[in-house]
């Protein structure tokens, strides 16, 4: 199969057999690394920079794992904020970058649309790893995959998506893909943490976790995206957790075998109760982690196929 796509800046543009490709590439990665295996060749002789303009843990180390496993020269570049305008930094950046011909340019911006204007500029293939509340596809991805080891399929599933819905570019990415795939969606959430206009996406909008939760397969939590607000959109955490913040009396209306997802990082005590989270028998929220590399080395070895063609 080849990708069509010279960059992964989204999930909307994506085909579902292109999903399901990468899925399904993915899987084969993740198998071998739980047989133990560790490195790979897709990637030899290849430069993979990684530009995180915005605080990250788990998705820069995943990026950067992953890209070593399949055997590229991987480099991360620290991007501190800068007093420049944003819009002439960043693309100043990307030429200065584009010059030391890179292969895979993998990049985080607060700014929605940066990553899209970057990818303009250089001749490299560039992953999107979360621009403002845009898109974070390698999460809407790896939470795929995870879903589907978990339940077997990846759709005419009930997903809940709860919390932070207006600052959240992992419900963005999260709702194309799961909506390309048919399941029903439910967006769970105070009034002011949910986008206007979200009941014409063909999604359900429910305030309550009572009637949000009620028979879900998949409960996807997300954190309070505090440094997104322009002032308070919740009373106050506890007033949050009291009736937002997934417990496991909250957890009781959905189905019996409903699987706890989190993105990370989590707020144990404000969206999510500590000890759900770490329940393995319901919280899949290392495995999401797990499959975030397998998710990334299958991303970059699409992107880079045509380098070895011939
Ligand atoms: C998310 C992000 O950065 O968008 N985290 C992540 O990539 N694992 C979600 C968040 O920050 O809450």
């Amino acid at each position: 199969m080849t990708f069509r796509h010279r960059h992964l800046l989204g999930i909307a543009p994506l085909a579902p057999p292109e999903i399901v490709a990468l899925l399904d590439l993915a899987q084969d990665y993740a198998d071998a690394m739980r047989g133990g295996r560790k490195h790979w060749d897709a990637l030899h002789g290849l430069t993979q920079i990684n530009m995180f303009f915005e605080n990250s843990t788990r998705t820069q180390a995943s990026f950067e794992i992953a890209g070593k496993r399949l055997g590229a020269d991987v480099m991360n570049m620290a991007m501190q904020a800068s007093s420049v305008s944003k819009g002439e930094t960043l693309i100043d950046t990307a030429l200065t970058l584009n010059a030391m011909r890179p292969d895979l340019l993998v990049v985080r911006h607060p700014a929605s649309g940066a990553v899209d204007l970057l990818a303009q500029k250089v001749d490299c293939a560039v992953l999107n790893a979360g621009d403002g509340r845009h898109e974070h596809p390698t999460q809407a991805l790896l939470d795929a995959l995870t879903i589907r080891r978990k339940k077997g399929r990846l759709h005419r599933l009930t997903v809940a998506i709860c919390g932070d819905i207006a600052h959240s570019r992992v419900a963005r990415s999260n709702l194309h893909l799961l909506g390309k795939m048919e399941n029903r969606l439910r967006l769970v959430g105070p009034p002011t943490l949910i986008p206007a206009g979200a009941a014409e996406w063909g999604v359900e909008v429910c305030h309550d976790m009572e009637s949000g939760l009620r028979d879900a397969d998949v409960v996807m939590m997300l954190r309070l995206q505090r440094e997104r607000m322009d002032g308070a959109f919740v009373p106050s955490e506890r007033e949050y957790y009291h009736r937002y913040g997934l417990d496991a009396a909250k957890l009781s209306g959905a189905k019996a075998d409903a699987i706890v997802m989190h993105p990370g990082p989590m707020n144990r005590g404000v969206e999510i109760d500590g000890t759900l989270a770490d329940d393995i028998n319901r919280s899949v929220i290392q495995e999401q982690v797990e499959m975030g590399v397998a998710v990334r080395m299958a991303a970059m070895d699409l992107l880079t196929r045509h380098l070895r063609a011939g």
